[in-house]
């Protein structure tokens, strides 16, 4: 997670910017919007103040605003600045040292990374002053999210357009993780439910939805990660980059990890496995309503219990469960830790409506034989980043045996 300062100037792309800050705040940053004038002219500050939940900064003389001189408090607390958009007429404050508004003055007093997205007319954008000015910026190492091609709200068709908010983050992103602390590692998540189908048209399900396994792909593949992704059945879009697996039942999530596991560096098994079966599987033809109807289970594969067994008093791959808990929950997640031979255990309280299945938010705490880390409550791409530094560590650690091993 880092604290991103989002400059919005007055062009028609303000609208866009909408979906950076919405964007930048799901993936689990602390988003602080600077707007001009100009920019609140196209957009209401309150849009912006909605998404990230913050003040938004409107105006560098507001009462208040300079009493503790905000925009240098802002400007050491801030890992990144995005401008975008960025008018030609903000490019040529920034590029000449103009500090006469608020975001113009961040730029001067901060010294996090700077990405500017340039949207202006054709003819604006291709004039040698804007040109001269955009080469001065990037000589001092500032960068550019280049406009896109295509039809301009002046009517034009020609470059000048803001660059996709998606885009626009993906940028964001590898600033804020310059060297990718995971860069050729390699993952394999789980994610979702699993169903086990009764009949043609009725199934044994659960609650999870597949946020908290998408939030931990999406961090380690912001930090540089291969990842495998093996979902169960999800309405959600899993997080562009991953190589994803599609599964519906226990049965083919343990085929689907077993048949991917080879060669990860960790596994984290974030998916709510169902652990029961209809015995002998699912009827084939749908089961008519009679009198009461008793179910048959059997167990399903433990699919972690396996994989820990498998590696047997090896380092590798590192092995990250979760506990969905209502009770007892330090005490049963260390007790899944030792049973499943795992490195950590994730356990969630999911008897609050606030964390574990389908809400944006989680809390947990992180159970390992060195002792116990609580994650406060916060965005499941914030649990994602802490767990994420654990496993990092972890990768860590084992790679150190793995060569004393040899030696
Ligand atoms: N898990 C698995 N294979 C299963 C069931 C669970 O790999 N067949 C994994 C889950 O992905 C999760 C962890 O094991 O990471 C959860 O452990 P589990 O013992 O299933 O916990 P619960 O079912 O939540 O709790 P309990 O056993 O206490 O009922």
């Amino acid at each position: 997670m880092a604290a991103v300062a989002l400059g919005i100037t007055g062009g028609i792309g303000a609208y866009k910017s909408v979906e950076v800050a919405r964007r930048l705040q799901q993936a689990g940053h602390q988003v602080t919007a600077v707007m001009t004038e100009s920019a609140c002219r196209f957009v209401g500050p309150l849009t912006f103040e909605a998404i990230t939940r913050r003040p938004v900064v409107t105006d560098q003389f507001a009462p208040g605003a300079n009493a503790d001189i905000e925009h240098v408090a802002l400007a050491s607390g801030t890992d990144l600045l995005v401008v975008a958009p960025a008018t030609a007429n903000m490019i040529g404050k920034l590029a000449n040292g103009i500090a006469d508004d608020f975001l113009s003055s961040l730029y001067l007093a901060t010294r996090a990374p700077v990405l500017v997205a340039p949207a202006m007319n054709s003819n604006m954008l291709a004039h040698e002053a804007v040109q001269r000015n955009l080469a001065t910026l990037t000589r001092r190492g500032v960068h550019l999210v280049e406009p896109g091609e295509g039809y301009l709200a002046c009517g034009w068709i020609g470059k000048g357009r803001l660059a996709e908010p998606a885009e626009i983050v993906a940028a964001a992103e590898e600033l804020l993780h310059p060297a990718g602390s995971l860069a050729g590692r390699s993952l394999l998540v789980t994610a979702g439910p699993t169903y086990e189908d009764v009949d043609p048209v009725r199934y044994l399900g659960n609650r999870s939805t597949g946020r908290m396994g998408f939030a931990v792909a999406a961090e380690a593949l912001a930090r540089g990660a291969s990842v495998r992704l093996v979902a169960g059945p999800t309405e959600l879009e899993p997080p562009a980059g991953a190589e994803v697996t599609r599964v519906r039942s226990a049965r083919e999530m343990h085929g689907a990890v077993m048949a991917r596991v080879a060669g990860v560096d960790a596994v984290v098994m974030a998916a709510a496995v169902a652990d029961y079966a209809p015995a002998g599987g699912a009827h084939p033809a749908k089961m008519p309503k009679g009198a009461d109807l008793t179910l048959s289970l059997s167990r399903t594969p433990d699919i972690l219990a396996e994989l820990g067994e498998r590696r047997a008093g090896a380092a590798v791959p590192v092995l990250i469960g979760f506990a969905a808990e209502t009770s007892d929950l330090v005490a049963r997640a260390r007790r899944k830790l030792e049973a499943k031979r795992l490195d950590l255990v994730v356990a969630n309280d999911v008897s609050r409506p606030d964390r574990g299945f389908a809400v944006e938010t989680n809390a947990a705490t992180l159970v390992s034989a060195a002792g116990t880390q609580d994650v406060p409550l916060g965005p499941k791409r914030v649990l994602a980043a802490a767990l994420l530094d654990r496993v990092e560590a972890l990768i860590a650690a084992a790679a150190d045996t793995r060569q004393k091993q040899v030696r």
